[in-house]
C-alpha cells in the first residue's frame, strides 16, 4: 500500500450502472483501492449544476450508484465511500478558492462551451455550471489529493486545478521568515543529507533534473527529526515556492469506451445500447441475442466480417484466443451463424455479471447496512477535509479569537 499518495475520484449520480463503468471506471477502482489510501464519493452538487430543476431524480441515483459500487467490489474496508453535499468543507473550500479564481479560466475550460452547446434544452448560463470545475478542484484539493482517476474529457479539470493549487501556494504560502526557517531545517538534517538536499535542489532548479527533485522530496519525506512543518518548507523550497499548502493533483488517465455498447457505439445511457450491471438475466439475454451483427449477413450462407460487427468487440473484451480464431474463420467462412457467434458472449456476460447481481439485491435487501458505510465514509472524509481547511482558513487570515 503506497500509503502517502491519496487517490480521489468522483462519480455524479446517474442512476444504475452499467458494463460500460465497470470496464471502464469501476474495475480501475478496485486495484486502486488496494495500492492507496482511496477516496470515492457521489458528487450529487455536480448533478445539482445540470439538474437544479429536476432534482427529484437525484437522491435514488445516489443510491443505485453506491449499491453498484459495492456490487462490483469497491470495498468500504479499504476506499472511503461518501457522499459529497455530507461533507460540507468542500464547499467552503470551493468558496474560498474562488475568491481567487479568474473568471477567465473557468470560460476558457472547454467543458464549459461544450456542454453548453450538448445540452441545449437547459438553460446553463448559471453561475452553478460554470464553476462546475472549481467545485471539483475544491473536491480534489480537500484531501490533497495526489492522484485523481478521470477519464480524457476530465484532464482538463484537473489541469486547471493544478494551476490553482499553484496561485493559492503563491498568494498564501507566504512565511515573513520562510528563508531562516529553511535555513534551519536543513541544518537539523545533519551535514551529510543537508549536502544532498542542496545539491539534488540545486540540479532541479538549474537542470530541470526531475529525478533529482523526486530523490530529494524523498530525502526529506525519510527525515526522522524534523517536524512536519520544516518538511513542508523543505519540500516547498525544492520546487521554488514557499510552503505548499495545497498540493498539485495528477490525472490518471482511465482509458475510456473499452466497452461498446450493444450498437457498436460507446456504451451510454444516452444512447440506450447498455446492460446495467443488474439486468436480469433474461434480459440480458435477449438484449445480446437481438444486437445487431455485420448486415452483409442476411442470410446464414452470406460471409461477414467480424470488424464491422459489434459482437466481435464483444469478443475481444470477453474471449480467448480460440473463441477468437473461431470466429474470424467461422464469420468470413459463414461456416458459424451470428446466433452461434453470440453464444460465448452471453454467457460470458452472465459469469460476470450473475454474482454482481446477487450481491447488490442483498445491498438493497439492507439498506441500512449501505447507510452504516455512507455515514462512516461520511466521517472519516471530514476528518481530513476539517484539517485541510482549518490550514487554509490560518493562511487566508481567517481566525479569530
Ligand atoms: N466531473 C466528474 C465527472 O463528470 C465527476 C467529479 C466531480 C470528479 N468531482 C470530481 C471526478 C473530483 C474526479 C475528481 O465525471
Ligand atoms: Fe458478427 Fe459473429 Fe455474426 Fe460475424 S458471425 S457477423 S462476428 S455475430
Amino acid at each position: 500500500m503506497n500509503s502517502s499518495t491519496c487517490v480521489l475520484s468522483g462519480m455524479r449520480p446517474t442512476g444504475k450502472l452499467h458494463l460500460g463503468h465497470l470496464h471502464g471506471v469501476l474495475k480501475n477502482w478496485v486495484n486502486l483501492q488496494h495500492e492507496y489510501k482511496c477516496y470515492f464519493f457521489v458528487a450529487d452538487w455536480h448533478a445539482l449544476t445540470t439538474e437544479y430543476d429536476n432534482t427529484g431524480v437525484i437522491a435514488q441515483s445516489v443510491w443505485d450508484m453506491v449499491v453498484d459500487w459495492l456490487a462490483v467490489g469497491i470495498n468500504p474496508g479499504e476506499a472511503t465511500l461518501f457522499i459529497q453535499s455530507k461533507v460540507p468543507e468542500h464547499a467552503e473550500l470551493h468558496l474560498l478558492l474562488s475568491m481567487s479564481t479568474p473568471l477567465s479560466w473557468l470560460e476558457r475550460i472547454p467543458t464549459y462551451k461544450d456542454q453548453q452547446q450538448k445540452l441545449q434544452n437547459k438553460d446553463l448560463s448559471t453561475y452553478g455550471f460554470l464553476g462546475y470545475p472549481l467545485l471539483q478542484s475544491a473536491d480534489i484539493l480537500v484531501y490533497k489529493a495526489g492522484l485523481v482517476p478521470v477519464g480524457e474529457d476530465q484532464v482538463a479539470h484537473v489541469e486547471f486545478t493544478r494551476e490553482l493549487a499553484r496561485r493559492f501556494n503563491h498568494i498564501y504560502g507566504r512565511e515573513a521568515d520562510f528563508e531562516d526557517k529553511v535555513k534551519e531545517a536543513i541544518r537539523k538534517m545533519g551535514k551529510k543529507n543537508a549536502k544532498l538536499y542542496k545539491e539534488l535542489r540545486k540540479r532541479y532548479q538549474e537542470q530541470g533534473d526531475d529525478e533529482g527533485l523526486e530523490r530529494a522530496k524523498a530525502l526529506v519525506d525519510n527525515q526522522q527529526n524534523i517536524s512536519l512543518g520544516d518538511k513542508k518548507r523543505l519540500l516547498g523550497y525544492l520546487e521554488g515556492q514557499n510552503k505548499t499548502i495545497l498540493p498539485e493533483p495528477e490525472a490518471l488517465l482511465t482509458e475510456t469506451a473499452k466497452m461498446p455498447g450493444l450498437d457498436g457505439q460507446k456504451m451510454s445511457k444516452s444512447y440506450q445500447n447498455t446492460i446495467a450491471l443488474r439486468e436480469p438475466p433474461n434480459i440480458i439475454e435477449k438484449k445480446l441475442r437481438t444486437m445487431p451483427t455485420d448486415p452483409a449477413r442476411i442470410r446464414r450462407t452470406d460471409p461477414g466480417d467480424p470488424e464491422k460487427c459489434p459482437v466481435w468487440q464483444f469478443h475481444q473484451i470477453y474471449s480467448k484466443d480460440d473463441i477468437k480464431t473461431w470466429v474470424q474463420n467461422g464469420c468470413r467462412s459463414a461456416e458459424i451463424g451470428c446466433v452461434d457467434c453470440k453464444q460465448p458472449i452471453i454467457e460470458a456476460v452472465l459469469t460476470e455479471l450473475t454474482p454482481i447481481r446477487e450481491r447488490a439485491l442483498n445491498y438493497i435487501e439492507e439498506p441500512e447496512s449501505v447507510r452504516a458505510i455512507l455515514s462512516e465514509g461520511c466521517e472519516q472524509a471530514r476528518v481530513t477535509a476539517r484539517e485541510t481547511l482549518e490550514e487554509v482558513r490560518q493562511v487566508m487570515g481567517l481566525f479569530y479569537r
